[in-house]
């Protein structure tokens, strides 16, 4: 549960850096009281050298940018809007699976510093009660065709007490699921200090082998009916879970020479998005 050590309800760059308890995520704070993006800036810093490790926040942000193109509502003072820059030596096409390690952090934190059950929605949404908690945007530069940086950005509804009419049937904060005021600082610290850890398990292989069954455990969706919507196809399934790459197993019917057969599909992230068949979740 959350402990009040550093509770304030504005940013102190420097307190951060001083209380983070990692060896180097989130030791070097960038903040800014209203930025564009988070996830840009980010980009922009992880051109230079030895920038692993560090950390945008933002207060508010003005055009802040989620998955698939989508805006993402920023407002002043009530969430948390950060982003972690990366510079680990893997192939460029392992980076993707950053975003579920991150997913899974960042859930271990929610549940630890709130007391709440949150879950994860593949690939790296965090919600509660069918509702959106927290969504996270990874971004990569690559330089002749090898990995610069990894952007991790991550957006928490933190202490919004209500939503727009446009989204309130789908996103939800971490003050409105628990009643009480969130201390940003103390989960912020806490997400660092668990994305290190699994950062650092993901390393020993460049795959999700030794964090997938947490990850399932975690899984909103695992053994549920879902709704696959990729560019040019939709259909249903059932998820069983990830595989030590990310993507989600799901077994579905195809008809094969006018039989129907059962396959298991291994569904990439990317311009994928899943659905409950019956809502979000
Ligand atoms: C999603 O669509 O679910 C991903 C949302 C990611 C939002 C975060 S907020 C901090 C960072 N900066 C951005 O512009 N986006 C990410």
């Amino acid at each position: 549960m959350q402990d009040n050590n550093y509770f304030n309800d504005q940013f102190n760059a420097q307190f951060l850096e001083q209380h983070m308890e990692s060896k180097c995520f989130g030791k070097k704070v960038f903040y800014y009281e209203e930025i564009d993006s988070t996830n840009t800036m980010a980009k922009k810093l992880g051109k230079q050298q030895n920038t692993h490790g560090n950390l945008v926040l933002a207060e508010q942000q003005s055009t802040g940018r989620g998955r698939l193109g989508r805006t993402w509502s920023s407002p002043k003072g009530s969430g948390i809007w950060m982003s972690l820059i990366l510079q680990p030596k893997i192939q460029s096409w392992h980076a993707s699976m950053l975003t579920l390690v991150a997913a899974l952090a960042v859930n271990k934190s929610i549940r630890e510093v709130t007391g709440l059950n949150s879950l994860i929605k593949w690939p790296n949404d965090i919600v509660m009660n069918g509702k959106k908690v927290c969504g996270i945007l990874t971004e990569m530069n690559t330089c002749n065709e090898k990995l610069q940086c990894v952007v991790i950005g991550i957006g928490i509804n933190t202490n919004q007490e209500g939503f727009s009419p446009d989204i309130q049937d789908k996103a939800t904060s971490l003050r409105l699921e628990s009643g009480i005021e969130i201390d940003r600082t103390n989960l912020i610290v806490n997400i660092m200090k668990y994305l290190e850890q699994y950062f650092e398990v993901f390393m020993r292989s460049e795959s999700l082998k030794e964090l997938m069954n947490e990850y399932n455990q975690m899984l909103v969706n695992i053994n549920r009916q879902v709704r696959i919507i990729e560019p040019g196809s939709e259909y249903n399934g059932f998820a069983a879970g990830i595989d030590e790459t990310g993507a989600l197993l799901v077994k579905t019917e195809e008809v094969e020479e006018g039989i129907v057969v059962e396959i298991t599909k291994a569904v990439v992230s990317g311009e994928v998005s899943v659905r409950g068949i019956y809502g979000y979740v």
